[in-house]
């Protein structure tokens, strides 16, 4: 496997001031890092981490993008807009999306494919509901869920990131166990495995209260390729100490 990955996302949070003195402050402490590291912004701050991120070990990506090329679609925001300000990734299918903006596995996967299309790595979330795992059903989600952007990518699926983010443990502090983790993070592989020759290219994060106390225990699993840090992400020590476990 290549450098682990550790992408922040930001989430709705953030200010030109804030952003500005959190970059800075992260810049100020990264060095050279050992992972590859990206930080997800709400779209109106893709600009300014274009300009205080350029040249740096970190690179940026958007929350979300829109399944369509262009056109009369209000409000969504295009890959080619993206790619105007250096976008490396975009996330796509985060639970909070699938929840609340209604976002079904073909429309996550539609956007998985327009992001490839475009150059930019989609990190495709997936992840299980607290009811679905006391039912059971962990395995079956987490499947449906990929298995709609395999279907749709073919054989670019290399090309795309993972995240394995159980949504009962996204803000709310419960973090998967590194075992509970590595279980899924194991499904998850081997589903690539039946469509590439090359699954380990692939990273599988994995996402849900990462912080700088559980990254080590997480990351140092198998098949935990790096983490996708909502809250943590806002604070340059926790972010960073996170950075170096990844190491
Ligand atoms: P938290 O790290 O705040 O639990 O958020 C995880 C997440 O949703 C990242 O996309």
């Amino acid at each position: 496997m290549s450098k682990k990955l550790i992408a922040g996302n930001w989430k709705m949070n953030g200010s030109l001031a804030a952003n500005e003195a959190l970059v800075q402050a992260m810049l100020a402490g990264i060095g050279q890092p050992s992972a590859e590291v990206a930080l997800c912004a709400p779209a109106p701050y893709l600009a300014q981490l274009q300009a205080l991120l350029q040249g740096s070990p970190i690179a940026w990506g958007s929350q979300d993008v829109s399944s369509h090329e262009q056109g009369a679609y209000t409000g969504e925001i295009s890959v080619a807009m993206l790619k105007d300000f250096g976008c490396r990734y975009a996330i796509v299918g985060h639970s909070e999306r699938r929840q609340y903006h209604g976002e079904t596995d073909e429309v996550v996967a539609t956007k998985a494919q327009r992001a490839l299309s475009a150059g930019i790595t989609p990190i495709v979330c997936v992840g299980e509901t607290l009811a679905e795992r006391e039912a059971n059903e962990t395995e079956s989600v987490v499947k449906r869920q990929l298995a709609a952007v395999i279907h749709a990518v073919g054989h670019c699926i290399t090309e795309i990131v993972v995240a394995y983010e159980p949504v009962w443990a996204i803000g709310t502090g419960k973090t998967a166990t590194p075992e509970m983790a590595q279980a899924v993070h194991a499904v998850l592989r081997a589903q690539l495995a039946a469509a590439t020759t090359n699954p380990k290219r692939v990273h599988i994060l994995y996402g849900g209260s990462m912080n700088a106390a559980n990254a080590a225990s997480l990351l140092a699993q198998p098949d935990i390729d790096g983490g996708l840090i909502g809250g943590a992400s806002l604070k340059a020590a926790d972010f960073l100490q996170i950075v170096a476990a990844a190491g």
